[in-house]
């Protein structure tokens, strides 16, 4: 029989330095009321300069490693998800690799932008199924404050800085990962994108000055997307595993934009109360948001054992995907 993966731990990290809306007041042409009411976004998080992406996974791994009692020395893989690394080269995975004092086990990121976090847990779901892999630390992080163009503010208010990270193993208990199902669709690659800054066009002093290594995004475009998709590919994962809607006793969705969650489990005729949100503290971290969103539920008494738990995301790409989980941490 198929070995099952489950979430053994789970670990978080923000940065300390909080951005409220009234600083952004102070940056741009925005104002607390407007971002409060179309993104239901307060704060969010900032990494201070000198720190990278690899800083905040790692702290975020070991904590997921301390929830999971497992050593580092039991770790066999390191799947890192993010848009915002270090460097280009070397993958974040391997900085975390060698910040957690570990050699040789293999390390690698991924990008698949907001949905990251789950493309990555669907990876390790099935390393860990085909006995690959038996424990591997997935981690979600990402640094937008250094990707965000500060003179747009059409962008520049939704984003923040943060890490979460799980532990994915086989457990004693019953449960686990019991379906994904990702998707995505490179025609809407164009709605949400940095234009400059890789092979197509590398970064000159120009660039540079015009910003065109910054995020550039039709948010309203996006916006219709997301709540329809979100819907689809969460029925998908739950017919997968023979569940419906009615199933579920938990949703922690990708924190984009409150209206997008409310539009999004509206229309699967899902209660709010049964919805985390902490778009609130941390803005949209891209594949930050889930895990860490999961950790803050998991340490809050929201996801109790035995329980059916959605979770779902969309970003760039266009990509999108949902996990149905038995939780049994
Ligand atoms: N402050 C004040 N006014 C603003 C701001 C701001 N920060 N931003 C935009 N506006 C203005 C616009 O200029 C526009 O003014 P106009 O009518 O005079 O032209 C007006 O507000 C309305 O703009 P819309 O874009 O129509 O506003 P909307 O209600 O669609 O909200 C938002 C914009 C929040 C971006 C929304 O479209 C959204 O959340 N989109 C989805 C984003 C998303 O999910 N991205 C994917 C994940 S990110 C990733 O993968 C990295």
């Amino acid at each position: 029989m198929a070995k099952r993966a489950s979430i053994l731990g789970t670990g978080s990290a923000l940065p300390e330095k909080i951005i409220t809306n009234f600083d952004m007041e102070k940056m741009m042409d925005t104002s607390d009321e407007w971002i409060r009411m179309r993104t239901g976004i307060e704060r969010r998080r900032r990494l201070e300069d000198g720190k990278g992406a690899s800083d905040l996974a790692t702290e975020a791994g070991r904590k997921a490693l301390l929830d999971a009692n497992v050593q580092i020395e039991d770790i066999d893989l390191i799947l890192v998800s993010t848009l915002t690394s270090d460097m280009r080269l070397p993958a974040a995975a391997c900085m975390v690799q060698e910040k957690l004092g570990v050699k040789e086990i293999p390390a690698f990121d991924i990008n698949a932008a907001c949905t990251g976090f789950i493309y990555a847990l669907t990876i390790a779901q099935s390393f860990v199924e085909t006995g690959q892999f038996k424990k591997i630390l997935v981690i979600g992080v990402e640094i937008l404050s250094r990707i965000i163009n500060y003179k747009d503010r059409n962008t520049a208010v939704l984003f923040g800085d943060g890490a979460g990270a799980t532990v994915v193993g086989e457990s004693d208990k019953e449960g686990g990962i019991l379906a994904s199902a990702l998707k995505a669709d490179g025609e809407g690659g164009k709605l949400l994108y940095t234009p400059a800054g890789g092979s197509l066009l590398p970064l000159t002093h120009e660039g540079l000055d015009q910003d065109l290594d910054k995020v550039v995004m039709d948010g309203s475009e996006v916006f219709k997307y997301a709540a329809r998709k979100m819907v689809e590919v969460s029925i998908e994962a739950l017919e997968k595993c023979g569940l419906t809607v009615e199933d579920i006793d938990y949703v922690v969705p990708h924190q984009a934009n409150i209206r997008i969650i409310q539009n999004a489990v509206k229309r699967m005729n899902i209660s709010m109360d049964k919805v985390y949100i902490n778009i609130h503290e941390y803005g949209n971290m891209s594949s930050a948001s889930i895990p860490v969103a999961l950790d803050e539920a998991s340490r809050a008494g929201f996801l109790k054992e035995g329980a059916i738990i959605l979770i779902v995301g969309f970003g760039a790409g266009l990509t999108w995907g949902a996990s149905v989980i038995k939780w049994n941490k």
